[in-house]
C-alpha cells in the first residue's frame, strides 16, 4: 500500500455485494479501505486483514458524517428499504459532499428515468439526481437484473416442466451479482474523476423463452413457457401469499421487461474489469448442475 493510493469505502459492507466489493478490493491491494456498515460486529473477518471497519447508517446522518471523513472515493450501496430509500440515499450523498469526497459510485438501475414503469426506479432516478446536483464527480452503476434472480425461477421450471411468464418476448440482460461487485470495486479503485453513466449487463439479452430453453437444455426435459397477462400473475403471487404491493412491485419488472425497458447489454464490465460477464447460461449451470 502506497501513500499516494486513494482512501475508498464501501457503504452496506455487511451486504452480499458490499461484502464482495471488499474482498475484491483486499486481493486488488487497492489501497486504504474502509467498510461501512449497520453492523461492524459482522465484519471483525475484515478488521483482522487491515479494512477499517467504521459505524453508518443512512438514517442517521451524524454517523454518516464521521463514517465518510477523509475518505476519497465511496461507493453507496443502494439499500434494501424499498419507499423509504430516496431520504435514505441522500443523506449519504450530502454526507459524502460535506466531507469532501470526490467521487461517488452508485448502483443504480438501468433506465430509471422517469418513464420507466419499474415501482422501485423513481428511488434510483431520484438519488441519481441528488449526485448530479453535487459537486462531486461520480460513476452511476446502472444495474441490470441480477441473474442470480432468476435461479429461483429457472429451478421451479425445472420442477414443474412449465415457465409462467407476464414478459412477452421481453428481454432482459441477466448480469451476476459476482459481476457488479467486480464492476463496483473496479470503479472505485480507478483513477476517473469524471462524470459517467454505465450501465451493468450481461453479456446478451434473454427472453423468458430462452430461460425455459435453458431449463430444458438442463434438466433434460421440455419445459414450456406458459404466457400470463400482468393481472393474472399478480393475482397468482397474491394467492401463493404475497402481499399484493409485493407482487405489484415484481409486475411492474414484467412490464418493464415488456417494453424493452431492461433489453440493455454493454461492454462496461468487460471495460471496467478487463474480464468479460458471465454468461446466464454458464451462472446457471454452475447454480443447478450438482457435478458442473
Ligand atoms: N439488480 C438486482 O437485480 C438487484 C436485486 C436485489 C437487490 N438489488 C439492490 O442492490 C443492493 C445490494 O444488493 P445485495 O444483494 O447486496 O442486497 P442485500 O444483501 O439484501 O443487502 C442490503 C444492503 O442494504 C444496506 N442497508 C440497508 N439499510 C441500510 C441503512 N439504513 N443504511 C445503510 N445501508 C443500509 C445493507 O447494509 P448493512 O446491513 O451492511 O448496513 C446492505 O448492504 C440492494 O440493497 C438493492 O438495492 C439489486
Amino acid at each position: 500500500m502506497s501513500n499516494n493510493q486513494p482512501t475508498l469505502l464501501v457503504t452496506g459492507a455487511s451486504g452480499h455485494l458490499g461484502r464482495r466489493v471488499v474482498e475484491l478490493l483486499l486481493e486488488a491491494n487497492a489501497g486504504t479501505i474502509i467498510a461501512a456498515t449497520r453492523h461492524p460486529e459482522k465484519l471483525g473477518d475484515f478488521a483482522k486483514k487491515g479494512v477499517i471497519v467504521r459505524h453508518a447508517d443512512f438514517n442517521d446522518p451524524a454517523s454518516l458524517t464521521q463514517a465518510f471523513a477523509g475518505v476519497d472515493r465511496l461507493l453507496i450501496i443502494s439499500t434494501d428499504a424499498l419507499g423509504t430509500r430516496l431520504q435514505q440515499h441522500t443523506n449519504a450523498v450530502h454526507a459524502a459532499e460535506q466531507a469532501g469526497v470526490k467521487h461517488v459510485i452508485y448502483t443504480s438501475i438501468v433506465n430509471p428515468g422517469p418513464e420507466s414503469p419499474i415501482l422501485l426506479a423513481p428511488e434510483h432516478y431520484g438519488t441519481e439526481q441528488a449526485i448530479a446536483a453535487t459537486s462531486m464527480g461520480y460513476t452511476l452503476l446502472r444495474n441490470n437484473v441480477y441473474a442470480d434472480v432468476a435461479i429461483g425461477a429457472l429451478s421451479r421450471a425445472i420442477e414443474m416442466g412449465q415457465h409462467f411468464s407476464a414478459c412477452g418476448d421481453g428481454k432482459i440482460g441477466y448480469v451476476t451479482r459476482e459481476d457488479c461487485a467486480r464492476a463496483a470495486a473496479a470503479a472505485l479503485a480507478s483513477n476517473f474523476e469524471g462524470r459517467r453513466a454505465l450501465d451493468i449487463t450481461g453479456p446478451e439479452a434473454l427472453s423468458q423463452g430462452d430461460l425455459a430453453a435453458l431449463a430444458s437444455e438442463i434438466s433434460g426435459k421440455p419445459v414450456t413457457v406458459v404466457p400470463l397477462e400482468l393481472e393474472a400473475s399478480i393475482q397468482g403471487m397474491v394467492g401463493a401469499g404475497l402481499p399484493r404491493p409485493v407482487a405489484e412491485l415484481y409486475a411492474s419488472f414484467d412490464a418493464a421487461t415488456q417494453q424493452g425497458y431492461l433489453n440493455v447489454v454493454s461492454s462496461a464490465v468487460q471495460e471496467l474489469t478487463g474480464q468479460p460477464p458471465m454468461r446466464m447460461a454458464d451462472f446457471a449451470k454452475a447454480a443447478l448442475v450438482p457435478s458442473h
